[in-house]
């Protein structure tokens, strides 16, 4: 399987070179695309329509906002794509659209687990919650108010940051809670899941809390992911979730569908 990776920093970066170093048997790396003014010294740079020809699959890592732009044309063309920015499926014309194919859409399951369970009990599920907490100032988003911003830079414990159904919340935090559209999607309904983000200056890993409940049973699954040296906002695991899902697509068989 020919694959390219579309953004290149913490998470592109590390998947990028596992690739292109053999990590993953049956899939080799084409390349990646960037927007950054240097290229990577060490990795092939293409441009994305020469990326989406030369590949079977392209590995989205580029945040939610590159996503919209490149993902429709992908996976027009026909190859597949896997997504990393989950939570820019919350617009539901671009969900659509990357449904529509026909490249095949994939979602990566990044930072958190437990998603294949409350998948199959999604029918009977009534009350679904996640909430992560992380470095507060990984959290401090453009459209925040100064007074707001101060508040977090001036935390001394944890500070509840917004609450709300999962849809409005990974869209206001955009690379921070992905995993609450992970959590809706998985559920399938982005308005049963309530997602809550919290800023904890003291916090010494990113953790996720996600807890249901409903017909099938009770669950709660506590992650407690340590941030990638390289982006304190991204968790360092998201990477090693990539390479799992890509060697899944490359070799089916014999593992956890
Ligand atoms: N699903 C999850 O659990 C999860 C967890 C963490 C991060 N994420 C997502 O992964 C994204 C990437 O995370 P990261 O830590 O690697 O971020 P990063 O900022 O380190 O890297 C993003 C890279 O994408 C590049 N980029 C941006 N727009 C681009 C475009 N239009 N074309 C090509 N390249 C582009 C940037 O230049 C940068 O190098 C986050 O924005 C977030 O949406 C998902």
């Amino acid at each position: 399987m020919r694959v390219a990776v579309l953004g290149c920093g913490a998470i592109g970066g590390d998947v990028a070179r596992a690739v292109r170093d053999g990590a993953v048997p049956g899939a080799e790396l084409v390349g990646v695309v960037h927007a950054a003014s240097a290229d990577p010294p060490d990795l092939p740079v293409l441009d994305v329509d020469t990326a989406t020809r030369r590949a079977d699959l392209v590995v989205e890592c580029a945040g939610q906002r590159a996503l919209a732009e490149h993902g429709p044309s992908i996976v027009d063309s026909g190859t597949g794509l896997l997504v990393v920015s989950v939570g820019a499926l919350a617009d539901d014309a671009l969900a659509a659209k990357l449904r529509t194919g026909p490249g095949a859409l994939h979602l990566c399951t990044g930072a958190v687990g437990g998603l294949d369970l409350l998948s199959a009990a999604a029918p009977g599920l009534d009350a679904v919650r996640i909430v992560t907490t992380k470095k507060a100032t990984t959290l401090v988003q453009p459209w925040m108010d100064e007074r707001q911003t101060a508040r977090i830079r001036a935390a001394t414990g944890p500070l509840e940051l917004m609450r709300g159904p999962a849809r409005q919340v990974t869209a206001a935090f955009p690379a921070s809670a992905n995993v609450a559209a992970s959590v809706a999607l998985a559920v399938g309904d982005w308005d049963r899941v309530e997602a809550a983000v919290v800023a904890d200056p003291n916090a010494p890993m990113t953790s996720h809390v996600i807890t249901a409940r409903g017909a099938a049973g009770r669950y709660r699954f506590e992650i407690g992911n340590r941030p990638s040296e390289r982006n304190p906002a991204t968790s360092g695991i998201v990477a090693h979730a990539v390479l799992a899902a890509v060697a899944r697509l490359a070799r089916p068989g014999g593992r956890f569908a």
